[in-house]
């Protein structure tokens, strides 16, 4: 969606990737950000829970799955069938409001290398209509500053830090 494009910027400039990082993107959708994201020459994994999105982005970014560039994951964010300790960084973007934060945050901690950087591009409290219609609305879990640094604290990330970008959204950056 070119709605995301501004999002995606945002969150790709508070990750700041270089060559050698190996991020991972929770909740990828149809692949836009993670294509972005390798244009830095790093490499990454993708994961979403909708087997259409893992074949959308696998489709979107097709030479990057074949020179082994990106892996796309089918899973929930809540239970990665990932191993320990693999990624530099980690990035979320319109979908953080999705999850059961403090499970997904715990297993995001686990598959993060001690000192990796995460981002996350969310929904502030009392959006505007135009954010999402009503029936997605009901289903976005809004937490107001203090509650989402709370969540990242109690699952363990340190340099908790959440900047508002409008009247809309989060920023959150924090390390592992
Ligand atoms: C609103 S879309 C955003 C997609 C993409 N990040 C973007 O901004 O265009 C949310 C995405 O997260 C995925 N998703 C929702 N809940 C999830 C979960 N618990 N684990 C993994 N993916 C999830 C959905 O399948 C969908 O692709």
């Amino acid at each position: 969606m070119k709605a995301h494009h501004k999002i995606f910027s945002d969150t790709l400039s508070a990750l700041e990737l270089q060559p050698a990082d190996n991020p991972l993107e929770i909740g990828c959708g149809a692949g836009t950000f993670v294509r972005w994201a390798l244009e830095s020459g790093c490499r990454a994994t993708a994961v979403d829970h909708s087997a259409d999105m893992v074949a959308l982005t696998a489709r979107n970014n097709a030479v990057a799955v074949r020179d082994g560039r990106l892996k796309v994951v089918e899973a929930t964010a809540e239970a990665l069938p990932l191993p320990d300790e693999q990624f530099t960084c980690a990035a979320m973007a319109n979908v953080f409001f999705f999850l059961d934060a403090p499970r997904a945050l715990t297993e995001l901690r686990r598959v993060l290398a001690p000192g990796a950087r995460i981002v996350v591009h969310t929904v502030a409290p009392n959006p505007p209509a135009s954010v999402a219609p009503p029936p997605v609305a009901r289903r976005m879990r809004l937490y107001s500053d203090d509650d989402l640094r709370a969540l990242f604290q109690n699952a363990g990330f340190t340099e908790s830090n959440i900047a508002r970008l409008g009247a809309t959204f989060q920023l959150v950056t924090a390390s592992r």
